[in-house]
Order: structure tokens, then sequence, then C-alpha cells
């Protein structure tokens, strides 16, 4: 079969590093008019649009998308799919909002039918909010797990899920045993992990919620299984470290508990990583581990302030996440906003050339998918979005007088929400699509 090509002109913008660390010039690539080249669902190639317009075999299509920027779509390191119904719950601090909000509704997804509803739901969202790729938490239940990959395969989107271990301090109806977490876990690993572009997490939910015999079990899975993730909580609030230090008194901290059990690896990412030492930091970095930032949330459960620098200092990979549902949006474009809220209340600093990096590619790194997706190198996946630079009128105004890309991309990240995209595209075709450009479209 002859392959299929197409291509999109437009701005573009991906990464090729971290402008944190490496000189601003290297770290990206931005095309004023340039042209995104995919054959089944894989980039050959952008560049500037004059040049790849001659060389495009003859009958290529050529979305026109000038006037709006296309750029890798956004990854999301941390968010728990179960938790979409009770986004906004407010009240009380991690703990009590856990047993208030969390616990009751996570119960509902015993039942496979619910699972496959909110998990549909859920899919589309991220995808209306430009979001291609995530690291997602499902509950207790194998049916959360089955139902999510179910829905995730139907969109083709590159996914990383699990089903969550829990065997104590939770309410009954959440509760497995290590045997059975470990069975469901090696089962599910067999039926998804590597099928199309889904990858099985192996979730412990936090120290708490898992016994010594547990955590040493999903360790075994970790080593068995390289390739699959390790997903779990690490350090967000205060009580919760503590009551991890009262239940596991040798360990040095609450680091150390994960690493005791072997769960300190590439492809191992915890959410939060705030209240961590130097030494903590220094043994994610070693182990190649890495942290899910979650602004929106830290801010709603008043969690603490993520450290970029010493998460710099330390060299340690991180990844912005939104942690729905403690996270307040599915979009990226706010995530950013908050993490240049909180790095502004810590004294520190995080450029919108970052964030953009952090969302894109940077994502990818912390979840060593970089070469898969978060660029437009060639041969990555196309999944990728188109932001709109007008998407409400006060973005509009904006952006007339934002003369540079810095300054672009920093109104696209305080101003910006699903508005701005519009549209996304996974393996080069089309996944979701804005009401605005749909409405303009007729
Ligand atoms: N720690 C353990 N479980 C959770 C959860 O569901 N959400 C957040 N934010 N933190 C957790
Ligand atoms: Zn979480």
């Amino acid at each position: 079969m002859a392959a299929e090509s197409s291509a999109f002109r437009g701005a573009i913008l991906y990464f090729r590093d971290d402008p944190g660390s490496a000189s601003a010039a290297d770290s990206h690539v931005y095309l004023e008019d340039g042209l995104l080249v995919v054959e089944d669902g894989h980039v050959v190639r952008a560049g500037p649009a004059e040049a790849l317009l001659a060389s495009l075999p003859k009958g290529t299509p050529v979305t026109d998308r000038r006037g709006l920027l296309l750029m890798p779509g956004f990854v999301d390191a941390h968010v728990h799919y179960a938790q979409t119904d009770v986004i906004a719950s407010g009240g009380g601090t991690l703990l009590d909002w856990l047993e208030r909000h969390i616990f009751p509704e996570e119960m509902r997804f015993a039942e496979r039918a619910h699972a496959s509803e909110v998990a549909d739901f859920f899919l589309d969202e991220l995808l209306r909010h430009g979001t291609t790729t995530a690291l997602v938490f499902g509950s207790v239940h194998r049916a959360s797990a089955d139902a999510f990959f179910e829905a995730a395969g139907k969109r083709r989107m590159r996914l990383g899920a699990g089903q969550v271990m829990m065997d104590r301090h939770c309410p009954e109806g959440l509760r497995d045993t290590p045997e059975s977490a470990h069975r469901d876990a090696h089962e599910l690993i067999e039926r998804w992990d590597g099928q199309g572009r889904l990858h099985y997490a192996i979730t412990p939910r936090f120290a708490i919620t898992s016994s010594d015999e547990q955590l040493r079990r999903a360790g075994e899975l970790a080593r068995a299984h390289p390739n699959a993730f390790v997903h779990s909580h690490l350090a967000e609030n205060v009580a919760e470290v503590e009551w991890v230090r009262r239940l596991f008194p040798a360990a040095r901290s609450y680091l150390d508990v994960y690493e005791r059990f072997g769960l300190l690896r590439e492809r191992a990412i915890y959410a939060h990583c705030i209240h961590l030492d130097a030494e903590d930091r220094r043994r994610m970095a070693q182990t190649g581990a890495a942290a899910a930032f979650c602004p929106t949330s830290n801010l709603f459960l008043g969690s603490g302030l993520f450290d970029i620098e010493a998460t710099d200092a330390a060299h340690m990979r991180f990844a912005l996440a939104t942690d729905v549902g403690a996270g307040t949006s599915f979009s990226l474009l706010q995530t950013m906003q908050d993490a240049y809220k909180v790095a502004q209340q810590k004294g520190q600093s995080l450029s919108a050339l970052r964030a953009f990096y952090l969302a894109t590619l940077g994502g990818a790194r912390a979840l060593r998918l970089e070469d898969r997706i978060g660029s437009f190198e060639p041969g990555r996946e196309a999944d990728f979005i188109v932001l709109d630079p007008a998407a409400t009128p006060l973005m509009e105004r904006r952006m007339r007088t934002a003369k540079t890309l810095e300054e672009r991309l920093f109104a696209w990240m305080i101003l910006g929400d699903e508005r701005a995209v519009r549209e996304t595209y996974v393996l080069g075709k089309p996944a979701s699509t804005s009401a605005r450009a749909a409405a303009r479209s007729h």
C-alpha cells in the first residue's frame, strides 16, 4: 500500500533541549512559516514552508493553518481518571480530602460500565485540552484498568495507566491484598503493556496505603518489567510525610521507603516531590526516577511549593502534571500558569519557553518516551496541536502587542486554556476540534 502523506502549514515550535539548561537559541526550533510533513502517522520532517512545499510528493494534501501555531501535543505526567467527576471538591487538605471526596468516588469504578463511560469522557477531555499523552491512575478495581485501556486503544493515544494497589488505611471496599494486586498487575501487563501505544504502570497509591508486603511485590514486578512505568505519590503534604515516618521507622526518608522496595528506577514517576531533602533529590537523579510537578493541585490542597531550583541543582528530571481531581484543570496551559506562580512564590523563575518545553519534550523525557513523542524530529509520532493566538477577545488584544516568541508564549501560558487549543491530532489524524474551529468551518 502506498504511504499516506499529508502536510500542515503554520508557525511551528518544538524543543530539542531544556531551555533551563541549554543556551536558549539551541533549545528550540521556531519557524514563522513552517511545514510539518507527516507520513503514516509519523513526522517526516518540519522545516521552512517555501522550501519543503516544492519537495512534497505530487498530490500531498496541505492543511493551511497560517496564523496559528503547530506544536507537539501536551504530556500530562500524572492524572487520575477515576477522579474526573469530583474535580472541584473543596475543603481540607490531602488526607481528609481523600477520605471525604476521593475514596467514596473511586468505589464506583468497581462497575465496568461506569468505568468505561468515565474513561471515554476523560480521554476526549484530554484531547480537547491538547493533551495527547498522559500517565494515569485508575482505581483499585481491575475493571478500571481494562475499561481505560480499551478506551485508550480506540483513540490510538500513547498512554500509561494502571490499577491502583492499596491494601490498608482505606475503606474496606477499596482494599486489595498483596496477592490479588500482584496477580492483577501481572495479568494486566500481559494483556496491555506494549499493545499498540499503551504502557502499563505499576501503581501503588502511596506508602501509607500499601503494606511492606505489597510494596515488596510491587518492587518485584518493577524489576521483572523494566519497560512498565512505576507510578505513585511522594512527599506531597506534611501530615502525610509524618505518617510515613511513623509507619516505616527504619527508613531514612519517605523516598527511602520506595527505594528499599526497589521502586526507584527509570520510568518511575512520583507525583509532587515537595517535601524532599538534598539526599532524596540526589537519589532520584541517580536512579533516573522523575518528579511530576502538579501546581494546580498543590495550590488547591495547600500542599506546599515545588522547588524548581533544588530539582535543577540535583539534575533531577521533572515534568508538569494536572493531578485532576486535586488539580483544578485538564489544561496544561493553566498548569503552566500555576507553575509560574509557584516559582514566583519561591522567589524562583520559570520562563514561558521552559514551561512549554516541560509540557512537551520535558514530559516525554521524564517518561522516557522522547524517542517517540514530544518533538517534531523525523520519525517521531505525529501527535500535535494547533494553538490559536486569538482564542478570546482579550488574548487577541494582548497578542497584538506581544512582539517576540517568548512574549507570545507567555501570554498563552497566563491567559490560555482549552479555548486556545483549536485542534488536536493523533498520529497525524484529527482527534479533537474546538467548537470555535468547528463553527468557523461551516
Ligand atoms: N496521595 C495518595 N492518593 C492521592 C490522590 O488521589 N491525590 C493526591 N493529590 N494525592 C494522593
Ligand atoms: Zn495524584
